[in-house]
């Protein structure tokens, strides 16, 4: 049958404004439709496509997803080699290979060329090649050895800030583009607390996780977990070649790719080391991993002159941040109790610097994992620590491992309070289920004096621990009914800081409903989720008597949070601690008209229900993650400047609503300010 050509036309239309879309939404993060509308297009252009199979196209936004999985993946051999890159770890070794790559250059070309560098962030990820013809995405291949990759188009086209048609008229009829795919942070984190809550063995590290991810058999899997991707090399084959590194990524940028933000020309070495230094501490910031600095000559022209040598371009080098991962041996291997119950497996390790600190104890996150790794008393095991991520044990060198080792039981019964340890079927966690276990009520009691929850100053660690050790101590409710003299038992403890915590606790009374609902520790009340259910239930009776549908119906309350709340409030011990905070004075609703927006905790009312605008590129936050940011935070996030917007964040290069946002008055926040605000 015949296409009609209206339905050519209309898919046709619908491809274009759906790639325009996409491109809007992932790439600029400056979205041009809402999501209905997007969604309605896209079901259209499905029905179409559904109609006429002659209509669909590779390039059409329903590729992305294939329905048939790839069953194995064809090797591919790439026309040009993936090079990887030489390191360099001081400015030392930097001026070394400036002087080696210029010895060469001026024996080649009879005199030193002019020259300047482009100074990119080294994205820790998986590097692809992929291929476009005539405008349209046709092969995505993995690097593999560098000559010969695994052939995954099916699971690129996944990879929203990968056009699936250049975004240019004309395009050149072969065009290879090459960058690294990575998984965000906040996505890494997420798939592993998936992954743990399911019981499957956790990725080590966001590299991993994304290589694992690329080479998933099931495109749909591959999809959820939002791969994104930064392109650095363009090869234009039967094309005049391009003159520089720099007008490369404009290209790209032209053809519709995202490319990185931080990307910097330097004139010289000096300003190269700057570049180098300002990111060591700002790249913990960006929301995904990176650990150095690529340095690349930005004439094209002077990178062919210099070429390859058998491993490297001589025309650039990896400028690295100090080890992440280093090596060290096993001491022991203990438990901790946390204050959910929740027990980790911890390696204790003799102590090593990686990233500038020194660390002897990794998280061995779970049973599971110790059984992945088979981790043993003796061995040699590699470490890493990123950021703020605690340092964890990424494998083991078998091979160094001493005879007689045993591997690891995990407890049967809490190291704190003896009671059997229980885990749930369907979870990875193992936990103490021990109410009054010391471990669990130390926890308690920590969060309980915590900034956010009831903000008991003076009440740290130390104390916590004592009171508790003491017999002092065993509810939180216990804290209330502390006299001083009882206090002077405590070791180290003087009058006057006697005196002093009992009056910080007192003084907790005053504090309102949010801030004792998240003081309470129920599993997923985060400060949000305390101050949402407080505005929706103002007494604690309500509350405890809503059923699991009433709490859903909260918009941001998830049925696992509704659950969890349900089954705090039916615990019969919970019930009675309650009912004696309450008889102490702890205010458990909120006061009588009055919206708990005001003053409940305090970093939150500042933006709670607030709206606010973004506009130009903002330091190291993309928009989304600002956005993400504040909508967690409990704020909106707004596409245009009116009188109802609250706060305005500018970034580089502001637009037509900095404008607008000065004749309403509208304050202004830099990113800084943002982050601030935030705390
Ligand atoms: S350029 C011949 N640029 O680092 C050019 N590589 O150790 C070679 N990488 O395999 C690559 N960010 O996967 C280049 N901005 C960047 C990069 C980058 C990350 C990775 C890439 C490569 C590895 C080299």
């Amino acid at each position: 049958m015949a296409v009609p050509s209206d339905a050519a036309q209309r898919a046709e239309q619908l491809r274009r404004q759906l790639q325009q879309a996409g491109y809007a939404y992932y790439v600029l993060d400056d979205p041009i439709f809402p999501d209905g509308v997007y969604d309605a297009l896209y079901r259209e252009l499905q029905a179409l496509e559904t109609a006429h199979p002659e209509l669909i196209r590779p390039d059409s936004p329903t590729q992305r997803v294939g329905d048939r999985p790839a069953n194995q993946f064809p090797s591919h051999r790439h026309a040009i080699p993936l090079y990887s890159l030489e390191n360099a770890f001081d400015q030392g070794e930097l001026q070394q290979w400036q002087e080696r790559w210029q010895r060469q250059g001026e024996k080649l070309l009879g005199e030193l060329p002019t020259f300047d560098y482009v100074c990119e962030l080294k994205i820790d990820g998986s590097a692809l090649a992929l291929t476009y013809e005539e405008g349209v995405l046709t092969r995505g291949v993995t690097r593999g050895d560098g000559t010969t990759g695994e052939e995954i188009t099916q699971n690129i086209r996944t990879i929203r800030t990968i056009p699936l048609r250049l975004a240019v008229e004309n395009p050149p009829p072969l065009v290879e583009v090459r960058g690294e795919a990575f998984l965000p942070l906040g996505e890494f984190e997420r798939i592993n607390q998936e992954r743990a809550a399911g019981g499957e063995p956790l990725f080590a590290n966001p590299r991993n996780a994304a290589a694992g991810t690329l080479r998933q058999l099931d495109p749909q899997v591959v999809d959820r977990r939002r791969l994104e991707f930064f392109p650095y090399t363009l090869h234009l084959p039967n094309h005049p070649p391009l003159k520089t590194q720099w007008e490369s990524l404009e290209l790209l940028q032209q053809f519709g790719f995202r490319i990185n933000p931080h990307c910097q020309r330097c004139p010289d070495l000096a300003a190269v080391w700057a570049y180098f230094e300002a990111w060591e501490q700002k790249r913990h910031h960006l929301p995904y991993m990176t650990d150095g600095v690529v340095l690349k000559l930005n004439p094209i022209p002077l990178q062919t002159e210099l070429g390859f040598t058998q491993k490297f371009p001589r025309w650039a080098i990896a400028l690295k941040y100090p080890a992440e991962e280093v090596s060290t041996t096993v001491k022991a291997i203990t438990v901790n109790v946390g204050r959910t119950g929740a027990v980790t497996p911890m390696a204790i390790m003799e102590p090593v610097a990686v990233a500038g600190t020194t660390v002897q104890r990794a998280t061995l996150h779970n049973a599971d994992r110790i059984v992945e790794l088979d981790i043993r008393v003796g061995d040699t095991v590699i470490i890493r620590k990123a950021g703020e991520i605690i340092p964890e044990v990424v494998r083991v060198l078998p091979d160094l491992r001493p005879a007689g080792t045993v591997p690891f039981v995990m407890p049967s019964h809490c190291p704190e309070c003896a009671s059997p340890l229980v885990r749930p079927q369907t979870e990875a966690v193992t936990r103490c289920v021990n109410p009054q276990c010391p471990a669990i009520v130390r926890g308690a009691i920590e969060h309980w004096a915590s900034r956010d929850a009831l903000d008991i100053q003076g009440l740290g660690e130390k104390w916590v621990a004592q009171l508790v050790r003491s017999g002092l101590v065993a509810s939180l409710d216990q804290l209330y009914t502390l006299t001083p003299e009882q206090l002077l038992t405590l070791e180290r403890m003087g009058q006057k800081s006697a005196a002093n915590l009992v009056g910080a606790i007192a003084a907790s009374k005053a504090q309102p409903y949010a801030r004792v609902l998240y003081g309470l520790g129920i599993r997923h009340v985060g400060k949000v989720n305390a101050e949402m259910l407080t505005q929706a239930f103002p007494t604690v009776a309500q509350l405890a008597a809503a059923r699991v549908t009433d709490l859903e119906a909260i918009h941001g309350i998830g049925g696992e949070i509704a659950q969890a709340v349900y089954d705090w409030f039916r615990t019969p011990h919970h019930q009675a601690l309650i009912e004696n905070l309450q008889s102490l004075g702890l205010c458990f609703a909120q006061p009588e008209g009055k919206s708990s927006g005001q003053g409940a905790i305090a970093p939150l009312t500042k933006i709670v229900g607030q709206s606010f605008v973004i506009t130009g590129t903002l330091p190291t936050l993309s928009r989304k993650e600002a956005q993400t940011l504040i909508e967690q935070a409990g704020g909106k996030v707004a596409s245009a400047v009116s009188s109802k917007i609250n706060y305005l964040v500018v970034g580089d290069k502001p637009g037509s609503k900095l404008t607008k946002a000065q004749q309403l008055g509208i304050p202004q926040l830099e990113e800084r300010e943002l982050r601030q605000l935030l705390e």
